[in-house]
């Protein structure tokens, strides 16, 4: 494993694919839980376009904008994780031409700090995903649900359980490992067809919703510790009701001002002796 004080970077994570080692990787979109998220020792740390549905409320990641993805990555970068730092692209940012992606990659990395950018799909997308290559910007595929094409898909639908699904996507794997992305996000497939693809390509595949054949998981932060109460997958494995343990302490705190115990003397700020005098 790499030293836990070791930055993480694309080069750590394809060695520890090398040596059988898992990788672990969690969203964060602000600091605090950046520096968490580092101090736990994950290895990989994505600014999600899943904000859009865990932070700003929207049913689907579709109205995210890259201003916002570079808000947050910023924010992200700024906490200085040992973990690598990955940016996504948000819709739209890179499916109007071939420019315009190389351009909001760029803003990812020169305002954001990203030291990666993650962007989903398949063969549609190599070209632009080449040109992001070609300015050495490091990218990080996304295969299987990609939640930027929920409509098409009719909504968030497992992919790749019928045959030619399942040999498009492997191809896509196989595919993007020869452009040159250095891992990729498996999400809602299978487990047969991930444990296929895990073997066939050397680069990392860090799973979500897609068994234990990856070479690492993702899960959203939010989902992982209990923060919110909505609908969770059932691959959301939750680690702490942390939206129990908060809710109690804002109970706690409604009582405390209630009856008057908080704040106390101590938690407040005393005049000099003299002062006080003269105010009496
Ligand atoms: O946007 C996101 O957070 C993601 C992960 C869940 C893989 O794409």
């Amino acid at each position: 494993m790499p030293h836990p004080e070791e930055k993480r970077t694309v080069l750590s994570l394809k060695r520890m694919k090398k040596r059988g080692e898992k990788i672990s990787a969690v969203t964060a979109y602000d600091v605090p839980t950046a520096k968490i998220a580092s101090d736990a020792g994950i290895d990989m740390i994505l600014v999600g376009d899943s904000l859009g549905m865990v932070l700003q409320g929207y049913k689907n990641t579709l109205k995210v904008t890259i201003d916002e993805m570079i808000y947050h990555t910023a924010m992200v970068s700024r906490g200085e994780p040992l973990s690598l730092v990955v940016g996504d692209m948000p819709f739209q940012s890179y499916h109007v031409s071939i420019e315009k992606g190389i351009e909001n990659a760029s803003r990812l990395v020169k305002e954001g700090g990203a030291e990666a950018v993650k962007l989903e799909g398949g063969q549609k997308r190599f070209p632009v995903i080449e040109a992001i290559l070609d300015i050495d910007i490091p990218v990080l595929g996304h295969l299987g649900l990609t939640p930027q094409s929920v409509h098409k898909f009719g909504g968030f639908r497992v992919q790749g359980k019928l045959k030619n699904r399942a040999r498009e996507i492997l191809q896509d794997a196989v595919e993007l490992e020869k452009l040159g992305v250095f891992a990729i996000v498996l999400e809602s497939i299978p487990f047969e067809l991930v444990r296929k693809i895990t073997e066939t390509v050397c680069i990392p595949t860090i799973g979500i919703g897609a068994g234990k054949y990856c070479d690492g998981q993702i899960l959203v932060f939010h989902d992982l510790v209990g923060y919110t109460k909505v609908y969770q997958p059932r691959f959301a494995r939750k680690y702490a009701d942390t939206h129990a343990v908060i809710k109690d302490a804002l109970c706690h705190y409604i009582k405390d001002i209630e009856t008057g115990a908080f704040p106390a003397e101590a938690e407040s700020y005393p005049l000099k002796k003299d002062i006080e005098e003269f105010l009496k």
